[in-house]
Protein backbone atom coordinates (compact mmCIF):
# COMPACT_ATOMS: atom_id res chain seq x y z
CA UNK A 1 0.00 0.00 0.00
CA UNK A 2 3.26 2.79 1.11
CA UNK A 3 4.26 2.22 -2.42
CA UNK A 4 1.20 2.48 -4.49
CA UNK A 5 1.08 6.43 -2.38
CA UNK A 6 -2.91 5.99 -1.83
CA UNK A 7 -3.67 9.17 0.34
CA UNK A 8 -7.19 9.94 0.17
CA UNK A 9 -10.43 7.84 -0.51
CA UNK A 10 -10.16 8.90 -4.22
CA UNK A 11 -7.18 7.39 -4.75
CA UNK A 12 -8.61 4.26 -3.03
CA UNK A 13 -11.17 4.38 -5.58
CA UNK A 14 -9.23 4.47 -8.80
CA UNK A 15 -6.65 1.77 -7.52
CA UNK A 16 -9.64 -0.62 -6.34
CA UNK A 17 -11.24 -0.16 -9.76
CA UNK A 18 -8.30 -0.56 -11.44
CA UNK A 19 -7.34 -4.43 -10.51
CA UNK A 20 -11.39 -5.76 -9.54
CA UNK A 21 -12.90 -7.98 -12.19
CA UNK A 22 -15.67 -6.82 -14.22
CA UNK A 23 -18.32 -8.83 -12.62
CA UNK A 24 -17.38 -7.53 -8.90
CA UNK A 25 -16.39 -4.14 -10.04
CA UNK A 26 -19.55 -3.55 -11.76
CA UNK A 27 -21.59 -4.80 -9.05
CA UNK A 28 -19.82 -3.01 -6.14
CA UNK A 29 -19.62 0.58 -8.37
CA UNK A 30 -23.19 0.80 -10.14
CA UNK A 31 -25.87 2.79 -8.92
CA UNK A 32 -29.80 2.07 -10.46
CA UNK A 33 -30.97 3.13 -13.53
CA UNK A 34 -29.12 5.84 -15.33
CA UNK A 35 -27.30 6.80 -12.05
CA UNK A 36 -28.44 9.87 -11.71
CA UNK A 37 -28.95 9.81 -7.98
CA UNK A 38 -25.53 7.84 -7.70
CA UNK A 39 -23.85 11.56 -8.74
CA UNK A 40 -25.89 13.42 -6.73
CA UNK A 41 -25.12 11.42 -3.60
CA UNK A 42 -21.64 12.70 -4.21
CA UNK A 43 -23.34 16.27 -5.84
CA UNK A 44 -25.01 17.19 -3.13
CA UNK A 45 -22.40 17.23 -0.87
CA UNK A 46 -20.52 19.66 -3.03
CA UNK A 47 -23.50 22.00 -2.73
CA UNK A 48 -22.77 22.69 1.09
CA UNK A 49 -20.41 25.18 2.81
CA UNK A 50 -18.81 24.98 5.50
CA UNK A 51 -18.74 28.19 7.99
CA UNK A 52 -15.71 28.22 10.32
CA UNK A 53 -15.54 29.92 13.58
CA UNK A 54 -12.16 30.57 14.72
CA UNK A 55 -9.95 31.66 17.72
CA UNK A 56 -11.83 28.80 19.80
CA UNK A 57 -8.86 26.48 21.53
CA UNK A 58 -8.78 23.75 19.25
CA UNK A 59 -5.93 21.83 21.41
CA UNK A 60 -7.39 19.10 22.29
CA UNK A 61 -9.45 17.42 19.87
CA UNK A 62 -11.89 14.43 20.30
CA UNK A 63 -14.14 12.59 17.77
CA UNK A 64 -15.91 9.96 20.59
CA UNK A 65 -19.40 9.62 21.09
CA UNK A 66 -22.09 7.43 22.20
CA UNK A 67 -24.39 5.16 19.59
CA UNK A 68 -26.87 3.30 21.45
CA UNK A 69 -25.63 3.85 24.81
CA UNK A 70 -22.35 2.66 23.09
CA UNK A 71 -18.98 4.64 23.29
CA UNK A 72 -17.21 4.85 19.95
CA UNK A 73 -14.09 6.16 19.15
CA UNK A 74 -15.45 7.63 15.82
CA UNK A 75 -18.49 8.88 14.35
CA UNK A 76 -17.87 6.54 11.36
CA UNK A 77 -18.70 3.24 10.48
CA UNK A 78 -19.22 0.55 7.77
CA UNK A 79 -22.41 0.20 6.16
CA UNK A 80 -23.72 -3.49 5.39
CA UNK A 81 -22.64 -4.38 1.95
CA UNK A 82 -23.16 -7.79 0.34
CA UNK A 83 -20.56 -10.05 -0.96
CA UNK A 84 -17.07 -8.45 0.41
CA UNK A 85 -15.38 -11.40 -0.44
CA UNK A 86 -15.19 -10.86 -3.93
CA UNK A 87 -12.93 -7.78 -2.79
CA UNK A 88 -10.20 -9.64 -1.05
CA UNK A 89 -10.36 -12.85 0.63
CA UNK A 90 -10.27 -11.10 4.19
CA UNK A 91 -13.45 -9.95 2.95
CA UNK A 92 -16.12 -8.94 6.22
CA UNK A 93 -13.65 -10.63 8.54
CA UNK A 94 -11.08 -8.40 8.04
CA UNK A 95 -13.48 -4.76 7.16
CA UNK A 96 -15.07 -5.58 10.51
CA UNK A 97 -11.33 -6.28 12.19
CA UNK A 98 -10.26 -3.19 10.66
CA UNK A 99 -12.84 -0.75 11.64
CA UNK A 100 -12.76 -2.17 15.07
CA UNK A 101 -9.40 -1.41 15.52
CA UNK A 102 -9.96 2.12 14.21
CA UNK A 103 -12.95 2.40 17.34
CA UNK A 104 -16.11 2.64 15.07
CA UNK A 105 -18.93 0.61 13.89
CA UNK A 106 -19.35 -2.80 11.99
CA UNK A 107 -22.52 -3.57 10.36
CA UNK A 108 -22.69 -7.09 8.43
CA UNK A 109 -25.00 -7.69 5.74
CA UNK A 110 -27.30 -10.45 5.30
CA UNK A 111 -25.87 -11.63 2.06
CA UNK A 112 -22.28 -11.67 3.44
CA UNK A 113 -19.86 -14.22 2.02
CA UNK A 114 -18.63 -14.70 5.39
CA UNK A 115 -21.09 -15.55 8.01
CA UNK A 116 -21.99 -14.01 11.51
CA UNK A 117 -19.82 -16.48 13.43
CA UNK A 118 -17.21 -16.36 11.42
CA UNK A 119 -16.99 -12.42 11.62
CA UNK A 120 -18.02 -13.04 15.10
CA UNK A 121 -15.07 -14.77 16.12
CA UNK A 122 -12.63 -12.47 13.76
CA UNK A 123 -13.72 -9.66 15.50
CA UNK A 124 -14.69 -10.18 19.12
CA UNK A 125 -13.83 -6.55 19.95
CA UNK A 126 -15.87 -4.98 16.92
CA UNK A 127 -18.87 -3.16 18.12
CA UNK A 128 -21.01 -4.94 15.50
CA UNK A 129 -24.61 -4.74 14.24
CA UNK A 130 -26.02 -6.78 11.92
CA UNK A 131 -28.31 -5.87 8.83
CA UNK A 132 -31.41 -7.97 8.13
CA UNK A 133 -34.06 -8.93 5.24
CA UNK A 134 -37.31 -10.23 5.82
CA UNK A 135 -37.34 -13.96 3.82
CA UNK A 136 -40.96 -14.74 2.75
CA UNK A 137 -39.97 -17.66 4.93
CA UNK A 138 -39.82 -15.95 8.31
CA UNK A 139 -38.20 -18.84 9.90
CA UNK A 140 -34.96 -18.10 8.07
CA UNK A 141 -35.15 -14.38 9.27
CA UNK A 142 -35.87 -15.84 12.88
CA UNK A 143 -33.12 -17.97 13.36
CA UNK A 144 -30.60 -15.37 11.95
CA UNK A 145 -31.77 -13.35 14.23
CA UNK A 146 -30.83 -15.62 17.06
CA UNK A 147 -27.62 -16.26 15.43
CA UNK A 148 -26.66 -12.50 15.73
CA UNK A 149 -28.00 -11.91 19.28
CA UNK A 150 -25.59 -15.38 20.33
CA UNK A 151 -22.79 -14.17 18.60
CA UNK A 152 -22.45 -10.60 20.55
CA UNK A 153 -24.03 -8.30 17.68
CA UNK A 154 -25.38 -5.45 19.49
CA UNK A 155 -28.33 -4.06 17.29
CA UNK A 156 -30.45 -4.91 14.12
CA UNK A 157 -30.54 -3.18 11.15
CA UNK A 158 -33.52 -3.88 8.95
CA UNK A 159 -33.05 -2.47 5.54
CA UNK A 160 -37.02 -1.22 4.44
CA UNK A 161 -36.15 -0.07 1.14
CA UNK A 162 -35.74 -3.33 -0.84
CA UNK A 163 -38.85 -5.42 -1.14
CA UNK A 164 -36.94 -5.72 -4.57
CA UNK A 165 -33.73 -4.67 -5.64
CA UNK A 166 -33.11 -2.07 -8.19
CA UNK A 167 -32.58 -2.13 -11.45
CA UNK A 168 -28.66 -1.85 -12.10
CA UNK A 169 -27.78 -2.46 -16.17
CA UNK A 170 -24.31 -2.99 -15.38
CA UNK A 171 -25.42 -6.53 -13.74
CA UNK A 172 -28.03 -7.72 -16.29
CA UNK A 173 -25.20 -7.02 -18.98
CA UNK A 174 -23.09 -9.53 -17.14
CA UNK A 175 -25.86 -11.82 -15.61
CA UNK A 176 -23.86 -10.75 -12.65
CA UNK A 177 -22.98 -14.16 -10.78
CA UNK A 178 -21.04 -14.85 -7.15
CA UNK A 179 -17.88 -16.69 -8.45
CA UNK A 180 -18.62 -20.49 -7.94
CA UNK A 181 -15.68 -20.40 -4.94
CA UNK A 182 -18.00 -18.36 -2.99
CA UNK A 183 -21.63 -18.72 -1.17
CA UNK A 184 -23.73 -16.42 1.06
CA UNK A 185 -22.08 -17.95 3.88
CA UNK A 186 -24.94 -17.19 6.83
CA UNK A 187 -27.57 -19.78 4.47
CA UNK A 188 -24.98 -22.43 4.11
CA UNK A 189 -27.62 -26.16 4.60
CA UNK A 190 -30.58 -23.47 4.81
CA UNK A 191 -31.52 -21.82 1.50
CA UNK A 192 -30.22 -21.38 -1.82
CA UNK A 193 -26.45 -20.45 -1.08
CA UNK A 194 -25.51 -19.46 -4.81
CA UNK A 195 -26.34 -16.64 -6.66
CA UNK A 196 -26.52 -17.26 -10.45
CA UNK A 197 -29.14 -16.58 -13.74
CA UNK A 198 -28.97 -17.51 -16.93
CA UNK A 199 -30.62 -14.27 -18.02
CA UNK A 200 -30.84 -11.58 -15.45
CA UNK A 201 -28.63 -10.01 -12.61
CA UNK A 202 -28.16 -13.08 -9.99
CA UNK A 203 -29.11 -10.98 -7.19
CA UNK A 204 -31.88 -9.58 -8.19
CA UNK A 205 -33.50 -13.02 -9.12
CA UNK A 206 -32.24 -14.31 -5.59
CA UNK A 207 -34.78 -11.56 -4.26
CA UNK A 208 -37.31 -11.49 -6.30
CA UNK A 209 -37.61 -15.58 -5.31
CA UNK A 210 -36.66 -14.74 -1.81
CA UNK A 211 -37.26 -12.09 -0.15
CA UNK A 212 -41.07 -11.17 0.97
CA UNK A 213 -42.69 -8.21 -0.77
CA UNK A 214 -45.55 -7.56 0.91
CA UNK A 215 -43.55 -6.66 4.25
CA UNK A 216 -45.58 -3.71 6.07
CA UNK A 217 -45.09 -1.49 9.34
CA UNK A 218 -46.63 -4.90 10.95
CA UNK A 219 -43.16 -6.49 10.31
CA UNK A 220 -41.78 -4.23 12.32
CA UNK A 221 -43.87 -4.98 15.42
CA UNK A 222 -42.99 -8.17 14.42
CA UNK A 223 -39.33 -7.73 14.64
CA UNK A 224 -39.40 -6.00 17.92
CA UNK A 225 -41.48 -8.90 19.51
CA UNK A 226 -38.87 -11.35 18.94
CA UNK A 227 -35.94 -9.57 20.01
CA UNK A 228 -34.53 -7.68 22.62
CA UNK A 229 -32.33 -5.96 20.21
CA UNK A 230 -32.36 -2.94 19.51
CA UNK A 231 -33.89 -1.95 16.17
CA UNK A 232 -32.38 0.12 13.03
CA UNK A 233 -34.48 1.04 10.27
CA UNK A 234 -32.18 1.80 6.90
CA UNK A 235 -33.43 3.05 3.96
CA UNK A 236 -35.84 5.68 4.99
CA UNK A 237 -36.26 9.22 2.99
CA UNK A 238 -39.56 11.13 4.03
CA UNK A 239 -40.56 13.25 6.52
CA UNK A 240 -43.69 10.83 7.09
CA UNK A 241 -41.78 7.19 7.24
CA UNK A 242 -39.51 8.81 9.66
CA UNK A 243 -42.20 9.87 11.98
CA UNK A 244 -43.80 6.54 11.22
CA UNK A 245 -40.55 4.89 12.64
CA UNK A 246 -39.99 6.81 15.59
CA UNK A 247 -43.59 6.03 16.47
CA UNK A 248 -42.95 2.75 16.45
CA UNK A 249 -40.35 3.00 18.68
CA UNK A 250 -37.36 2.06 16.63
CA UNK A 251 -34.11 2.72 18.28
CA UNK A 252 -32.63 4.61 15.33
CA UNK A 253 -32.84 5.79 11.50
CA UNK A 254 -30.08 5.68 8.82
CA UNK A 255 -31.45 7.70 6.47
CA UNK A 256 -30.36 5.98 3.37
CA UNK A 257 -30.93 5.45 -0.88
CA UNK A 258 -28.90 2.44 -0.24
CA UNK A 259 -26.35 3.89 -2.31
CA UNK A 260 -28.32 5.00 -4.83
CA UNK A 261 -29.11 1.35 -6.26
CA UNK A 262 -32.74 0.78 -5.94
CA UNK A 263 -34.85 4.17 -7.43
CA UNK A 264 -33.13 6.38 -9.47
CA UNK A 265 -33.99 9.89 -8.98
CA UNK A 266 -34.48 9.81 -5.22
CA UNK A 267 -32.99 12.84 -3.49
CA UNK A 268 -29.49 12.37 -1.68
CA UNK A 269 -29.50 11.54 1.37
CA UNK A 270 -27.73 14.08 2.88
CA UNK A 271 -30.45 16.55 1.34
CA UNK A 272 -33.17 14.71 3.27
CA UNK A 273 -31.06 14.17 6.34
CA UNK A 274 -32.61 17.91 7.59
CA UNK A 275 -36.64 16.85 7.34
CA UNK A 276 -35.94 13.73 8.98
CA UNK A 277 -33.60 15.46 12.11
CA UNK A 278 -36.95 17.48 12.31
CA UNK A 279 -39.76 14.37 11.82
CA UNK A 280 -38.09 12.64 14.99
CA UNK A 281 -37.60 15.11 16.77
CA UNK A 282 -35.20 13.48 19.11
CA UNK A 283 -37.53 10.47 19.55
CA UNK A 284 -34.73 8.62 18.00
CA UNK A 285 -31.12 8.39 16.61
CA UNK A 286 -30.25 9.28 13.17
CA UNK A 287 -27.67 7.98 10.79
CA UNK A 288 -26.74 8.73 7.21
CA UNK A 289 -24.88 6.92 4.77
CA UNK A 290 -24.56 7.48 0.98
CA UNK A 291 -21.61 9.18 -0.84
CA UNK A 292 -19.37 9.76 2.27
CA UNK A 293 -16.07 9.98 1.25
CA UNK A 294 -14.01 12.47 2.89
CA UNK A 295 -13.63 14.38 6.69
CA UNK A 296 -16.31 17.44 5.08
CA UNK A 297 -18.69 15.14 4.24
CA UNK A 298 -18.70 13.90 7.64
CA UNK A 299 -18.44 17.43 9.76
CA UNK A 300 -21.57 18.12 7.15
CA UNK A 301 -23.85 15.01 8.21
CA UNK A 302 -23.16 15.76 11.81
CA UNK A 303 -23.98 20.07 11.65
CA UNK A 304 -27.08 18.94 9.95
CA UNK A 305 -28.15 16.47 12.66
CA UNK A 306 -26.49 13.33 12.26
CA UNK A 307 -25.46 11.35 14.98
CA UNK A 308 -22.90 8.68 13.01
CA UNK A 309 -22.22 8.19 9.23
CA UNK A 310 -21.60 5.03 7.65
CA UNK A 311 -19.49 4.27 4.26
CA UNK A 312 -20.50 1.34 2.07
CA UNK A 313 -18.45 1.39 -1.42
CA UNK A 314 -14.86 3.38 0.34
CA UNK A 315 -14.33 0.05 2.56
CA UNK A 316 -14.89 -2.16 -0.40
CA UNK A 317 -11.88 -0.47 -2.64
CA UNK A 318 -10.01 -0.92 0.83
CA UNK A 319 -10.68 -3.85 0.86
CA UNK A 320 -9.50 -4.31 -2.81
CA UNK A 321 -6.61 -2.77 -2.78
CA UNK A 322 -5.06 -4.04 0.48
CA UNK A 323 -7.77 -6.36 2.70
CA UNK A 324 -8.01 -5.31 6.20
CA UNK A 325 -5.16 -3.09 6.15
CA UNK A 326 -6.67 -1.09 3.21
CA UNK A 327 -9.94 -0.85 5.40
CA UNK A 328 -7.53 0.55 8.06
CA UNK A 329 -6.32 2.87 5.86
CA UNK A 330 -9.35 4.75 4.46
CA UNK A 331 -10.60 4.62 7.71
CA UNK A 332 -7.51 6.35 8.93
CA UNK A 333 -7.64 9.14 6.28
CA UNK A 334 -11.04 10.07 6.82
CA UNK A 335 -10.69 10.26 10.67
CA UNK A 336 -7.22 12.61 10.31
CA UNK A 337 -9.77 14.41 7.46
CA UNK A 338 -12.62 14.97 10.30
CA UNK A 339 -9.85 16.30 12.46
CA UNK A 340 -8.60 18.39 10.26
CA UNK A 341 -11.81 20.13 9.15
CA UNK A 342 -12.70 20.46 13.08
CA UNK A 343 -9.54 21.78 13.75
CA UNK A 344 -9.81 24.30 11.66
CA UNK A 345 -13.23 25.13 12.35
CA UNK A 346 -13.03 25.79 16.09
CA UNK A 347 -14.92 22.49 16.88
CA UNK A 348 -12.70 20.68 19.40
CA UNK A 349 -15.83 18.02 20.01
CA UNK A 350 -18.74 16.82 18.00
CA UNK A 351 -20.89 18.73 19.96
CA UNK A 352 -19.56 21.82 18.74
CA UNK A 353 -20.08 20.88 15.40
CA UNK A 354 -23.35 23.30 15.37
CA UNK A 355 -25.97 23.39 12.44
CA UNK A 356 -25.30 26.90 11.04
CA UNK A 357 -21.95 26.11 10.02
CA UNK A 358 -23.01 24.43 7.23
CA UNK A 359 -25.77 26.00 4.69
CA UNK A 360 -26.36 25.28 1.47
CA UNK A 361 -24.81 26.93 -1.22
CA UNK A 362 -27.44 29.32 -2.33
CA UNK A 363 -26.99 31.27 0.72
CA UNK A 364 -24.45 32.96 -1.07
CA UNK A 365 -26.06 33.49 -4.03
CA UNK A 366 -27.78 36.80 -4.08
C1 LIG B 1 -24.99 -2.12 -0.69
N1 LIG B 1 -25.94 -1.76 0.25
C2 LIG B 1 -26.56 -2.74 1.01
N2 LIG B 1 -27.44 -2.40 1.98
C3 LIG B 1 -28.02 -3.33 2.74
O1 LIG B 1 -28.82 -2.99 3.61
N3 LIG B 1 -27.72 -4.65 2.57
C4 LIG B 1 -26.85 -5.08 1.63
O2 LIG B 1 -26.59 -6.26 1.50
C5 LIG B 1 -26.26 -4.10 0.79
N4 LIG B 1 -25.39 -4.45 -0.20
C6 LIG B 1 -24.72 -3.49 -0.92
C7 LIG B 1 -23.76 -3.88 -1.84
C8 LIG B 1 -23.02 -2.91 -2.51
C9 LIG B 1 -21.96 -3.33 -3.47
C10 LIG B 1 -23.26 -1.53 -2.27
C11 LIG B 1 -22.46 -0.48 -2.97
C12 LIG B 1 -24.24 -1.16 -1.38
C13 LIG B 1 -26.16 -0.33 0.56
C14 LIG B 1 -25.15 0.15 1.61
O3 LIG B 1 -25.45 -0.36 2.87
C15 LIG B 1 -25.13 1.68 1.75
O4 LIG B 1 -26.44 2.15 1.90
C16 LIG B 1 -24.45 2.40 0.60
O5 LIG B 1 -23.37 1.66 0.09
C17 LIG B 1 -23.96 3.78 1.05
O6 LIG B 1 -23.46 4.51 0.00
P1 LIG B 1 -21.89 4.62 -0.38
O7 LIG B 1 -21.11 4.82 0.89
O8 LIG B 1 -21.54 3.35 -1.09
O9 LIG B 1 -21.88 5.82 -1.27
Amino acid sequence: LRDKNLVCVGDFERYGESILPKNALDYYRSGAGDEFTLALNRDAFRRLRIRPRIMRDVSCRDQSTTVLGTKVAMPIGIAPTAMQRMAHPDGECGNARAVGAMGGVFILSTLSTSSIEEVGAAAPNTVKWFQLYIYNDRDVTRKLVKRAEQTNFRALVLTVDAPVFGIRIADIRNKFTLPPHLSLANFEGIKATGVKSESDSGINEYVKKLFDQSVTWDDVRWLKSITQLPLILKGILTADDAAIAAGLGVAAILVSNHGARQVDFTPASIEVLPEIVKAVNGQCEVYLDGGIRQGTDVFKALALGAKMVFMGRPALWGLACGGEDGVKSILSIIKNELDSVMGLTGCATLEDIKKEMVVHESHYSH
